[in-house]
């Protein structure tokens, strides 16, 4: 009821095949049966607040950068150039996610959306059996799903939000977050269409993150030569969008000997910073 109270009368046109006039007379009662709500008082904020949990990335560096780990219900995106090791610390979050909270886990299940078919269910165990965890049930407990285009990708997190009926999923990552979007929408003239349906796409995010007390990692990839449709290529794609939506902003990059260097660049409450950490076989250590 509120995803149709708040959409705009020409997308629920569009998505019913519905005329625009009646789609707004549908919105229009969505509003009244929606609790919009509206706002909140800083006591119950706060409430949902305690209720914050912090996942390990696995370095002890990296945990401080963030304040103690990554926080639920908070979106942290990773950008930076191929090889930058986004994916490799994806599978480390989705492995340390399986364990109990005292051992810096969530202690629960989680949702991969794997736009780029890099999933290495190899590489889960290896990490698994480094923390002397059973590598048989932590791969149980990874939902990986292909995505083929955005529209699918959008779609996934509607399952996903019912998969988490059933089951504790507290990390949903999507990696990569903005490559079907780049590889969709060429050109300037589609640039302010991608924008909207990808501000959408982060909300949905958000949303699943706050209702499920989850922590949502995404990744996205920035272009080391210039780039002809995009610009500016020290720029993550998705710009003003995904960069105002993700509630933490980490840019990784390689360092020397191997190294990886994670620096923070956007959060609400903690300083900016670099962490280095480096990506070995059995995953990810300071
Ligand atoms: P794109 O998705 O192409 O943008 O790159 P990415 O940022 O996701 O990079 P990814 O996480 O795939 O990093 C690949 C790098 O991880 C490789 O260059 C290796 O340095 C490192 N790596 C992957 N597997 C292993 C492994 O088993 N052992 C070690 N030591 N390093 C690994
Ligand atoms: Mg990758």
């Amino acid at each position: 009821m509120m995803a149709i109270a708040v959409a705009s009368p020409k997308d629920l046109a569009e998505t019913c095949e519905i005329g625009e006039k009646k789609a707004m007379d549908i919105i229009e009662g969505a509003k009244l049966c929606a609790d919009i709500g509206g706002f909140e008082t800083g006591d119950s904020i706060l409430e949902r607040r305690k209720a914050v949990t912090k996942l390990t990335t696995g370095s002890k560096a990296f945990d401080e950068l963030m304040g103690g780990g990554l926080e639920s219900q908070s979106i942290v995106e990773f950008f930076g150039e191929f090889g930058s090791c986004k994916t490799q610390v994806c599978f480390q979050l989705a492995v340390n996610a399986t364990l109990p909270e005292e051992r810096g886990g969530l202690d629960s299940e989680v949702i991969m959306i794997d736009t780029e078919n890099t999933f290495r269910p190899e590489r889960i165990i290896q990490m698994s059996n480094y923390l002397g965890v059973d590598p048989e049930d932590t791969l149980r407990k990874i939902h990986v799903a292909r995505a083929f285009n955005s529209q699918h990708q959008i779609l996934l997190v509607d399952k996903a939000i019912e998969l988490a009926q059933t089951k504790k999923i507290r990390l949903m990552i999507v990696d990569s977050l903005t490559s079907h979007f780049r590889a969709e929408y060429l050109g300037r003239g589609a640039l302010a269409e991608r924008q909207q349906v990808l501000n959408r796409h982060m909300h949905d995010l958000l949303n699943f993150a706050t209702l499920n007390n989850a922590v949502i990692a995404v990744t996205n990839q920035v272009a080391a030569k210039p780039d002809a449709f995009f610009g500016d290529p020290t720029r993550p794609i998705g710009g003003h969008i995904v960069g105002h939506t993700a509630t933490f902003r980490l840019y990784l990059r390689k360092g020397k000997a191997g190294k990886r260097i994670a620096r923070l660049i956007d959060s609400p409450n903690l300083p900016e910073g670099e962490a280095v950490f480096s990506v070995t076989e059995d995953g990810i250590k300071d």
